[in-house]
């Protein structure tokens, strides 16, 4: 419908007939305006999560058969990595990866976050999280800059998320060149050397100890650690998702969870998970999401990130 401002502002007393013309005129005429959750209730939800994120409240999410956070078909997305699909596989992604300070890891454990960003509408929350990592293995708290945007169900748990590491290239670097100082290392190279030995050796450890049986995947440590320091690429910033050393250092936390499920995963095939399987385009376009995630249904039609 369209409206006369000149009529409106004349017909005082027709305010509420004037709102109803601009509303006709803006609105798009495809979907109901009903939020499922308040604003607040969005802020509170989104909070709750960042709760249960840090170290050690995360603790307490890696254990039990049901999540309170995720629902149970939860989908997820975190763009340095790949897919991951279920509940009991996002916890042990989402919290077991950033449990244990003493284990030798990347970031470490996650000790406060601070949110600097929040839009939230319907039962869609997009926000920027700067989370500090106390990364024990390089001795330095290091803020990481997670951008999220969470769809709640009903019940306020998370039915998908999809994560982006802002900067995470800087990170990484940062990471590496943290460590040229501490060991003093003349070159670059011989930094990223340096953390590449630590982690295969960790990675090699975790399979000696858990990956035994059927579940074996390399004939004895030193098969594990050549394969891992000259088989398969180190990784840049973006391939902790393909066959990188990487890889294979995120999915080493995993392993304890459930040797059966996780063991592939730092072996040589990558068990589906570090495995190059996907270029970038494929990546990009990759059609995955169940829901769409803009509120209120808008623009499903040309959303090409949804499930056919
Ligand atoms: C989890 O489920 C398994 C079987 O699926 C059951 O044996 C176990 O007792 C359950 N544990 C908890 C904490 O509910
Ligand atoms: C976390 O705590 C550290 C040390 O107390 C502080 O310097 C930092 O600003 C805090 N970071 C966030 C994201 O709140
Ligand atoms: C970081 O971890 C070290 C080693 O566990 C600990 O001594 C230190 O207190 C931690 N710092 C913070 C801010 O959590
Ligand atoms: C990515 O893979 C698809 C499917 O194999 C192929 O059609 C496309 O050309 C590839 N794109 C690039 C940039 O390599």
């Amino acid at each position: 419908m369209a409206i006369n401002p000149l009529s409106c502002s004349l017909l005082v007393a027709a305010a509420s007939f004037c709102f109803a013309g601009v509303e006709g005129a803006l609105k798009s005429p495809e979907r109901s305006l009903k939020p499922r959750f308040t604003y607040d209730e969005l802020w509170n939800l989104e909070k709750g999560f960042w709760d249960s994120f840090l170290y050690p409240a995360n603790l307490k999410q890696t254990q039990g058969n049901e999540s309170t956070v995720f629902a149970s078909d939860v989908q997820g997305r975190v763009d340095i990595t790949r897919t991951f699909d279920g509940d009991e596989l996002n916890r042990e992604y989402i919290f077991g990866l950033f449990a244990d300070p003493t284990h030798i890891s990347l970031v470490g454990v996650p000790v406060n976050y601070s949110i600097t960003q929040f839009a939230a509408n319907d039962r869609i929350a997009s926000a920027t999280t700067i989370v500090t990592f106390n990364a024990t293995t390089f001795d330095v708290l290091v803020p990481v800059t997670i951008d999220t945007w969470i769809e709640f169900n009903e019940d306020g748990k998370i039915a998908q998320y999809d994560a982006t590491f802002r900067w995470f290239e800087y990170l990484l670097d940062t990471l590496i060149e943290a460590t040229a100082i501490k060991i003093k290392a003349t070159s670059t190279d011989k930094a990223v050397a340096y953390v590449a030995d630590v982690l295969a050796k960790t990675i090699c450890n975790t399979h000696e100890q858990y990956c035994t049986g059927s579940n074996k995947q390399y004939a004895d440590t030193g098969t594990c650690y050549d394969h891992l320091t000259q088989s398969i690429r180190f990784g840049k910033s973006y391939e902790l998702g393909r066959n990188t050393l990487l890889c294979r250092e995120v999915h080493e936390h995993m392993v304890q969870y459930r040797p059966d499920v996780h063991c592939p995963h730092i072996g040589p095939s990558g068990g589906g998970y570090c495995v190059d399987d996907m270029n970038y385009t494929q990546t990009v376009l990759q059609r995955y999401f169940s829901d769409s995630w803009i509120p209120f249904g808008y623009g499903q039609s040309q959303d090409i990130w949804l499930q056919g």
